[in-house]
């Protein structure tokens, strides 16, 4: 794991903003509706478009929380979980008779790929809102997101709900895209800026959608500053795993 970083956050976007949203609101129905829209082809594209990192990045995720799956009582509750591939990662490491996992997201049409995809399996998957989750305080001991966390339309307000949903102890692990920087960011600005909005565009007819993702990942604080908001946010222990030439990272921490 990176060195934490003693940094406090620069703040410069409070959260994802698809094109030509100024509230929070708004905001969140747009990222809403292109989540609908692009469910049908999202396993296949996020596949194809990831060349199969994708996969090996959710079972590296589930990996680092394996002595803390291992134990049948904890609670976790995997975030903005989509078509639930992440959450299947990390049920492979869950014991026999262990607390089932709780998937949640805000899409209808990922969570209902994701209840097709993973038909009986040990997973109670929930329509809900990052913004407001509906759990008491103190419900989990392990947050885990991939690929959700950079879409919340306030990054402050997301970590202190996640913050507040956790159990003393309790632990996160946002996976998230990151923008690389000098030699690797220019050819990763080109794969990301041009070929793969031209590409998903093609694939999946929804355009503003695959335009929308590298926006968001320019959008997103890079992780001294990401590392600083989750300080703020009053976790410990921060820390950033960057994976493939830093093209994507583990963000952990724990609150105390
Ligand atoms: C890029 S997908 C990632 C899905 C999955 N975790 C994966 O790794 O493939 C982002 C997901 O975040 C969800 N999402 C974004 N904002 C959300 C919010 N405020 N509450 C719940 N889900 C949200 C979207 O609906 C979408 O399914």
């Amino acid at each position: 794991m990176s060195e934490p970083v003693i940094e406090k956050s620069v703040t410069v976007n409070p959260g994802a903003r698809p094109r030509g949203e100024t509230s929070e609101a708004a905001a969140a129905e747009n990222v809403r509706d292109l989540f609908d829209s692009i469910a049908p082809r999202y396993d296949l594209l996020n596949h194809l478009l990831s060349m199969g990192l994708d996969r090996r990045w959710w079972r590296r995720t589930a990996r680092s929380f394996r002595t803390v799956l291992a134990r049948p009582e904890t609670r976790v509750l995997d975030l903005c979980c989509g078509t639930g591939d992440l959450t299947a990662a990390l049920l492979r490491l869950r014991p026999r008779g262990a607390e089932p996992i709780t998937g949640l997201d805000f899409s209808t049409a990922m969570l209902d790929r994701a209840r097709s995809k993973f038909r009986g399996a040990n997973v109670i998957w929930v329509q809900g809102d990052a913004m407001r989750l509906p759990y008491a305080d103190g419900s989990f001991d392990l947050l885990t997101s991939a690929f959700g966390f950079r879409n919340l339309t306030n990054y402050a307000d997301g970590l202190a709900e996640i913050h507040r949903v956790l159990a003393p102890g309790g632990q996160i692990g946002i996976l998230e895209a990151n923008q690389p920087d000098g030699l690797r960011g220019w050819g990763y600005g080109i794969y990301f800026h041009h070929l793969l909005p031209m590409l998903g565009g093609m694939i999946s007819g929804r355009r503003a959608a695959y335009r929308y993702l590298p926006d968001s990942v320019m959008r997103f604080p890079r992780p001294p500053q990401m590392l600083g908001m989750m300080r703020d946010a009053g976790f410990e222990q921060c820390a950033w795993d960057g994976y493939l030439l830093q093209a994507a990272g583990l963000y952990r921490g724990v609150k105390q």
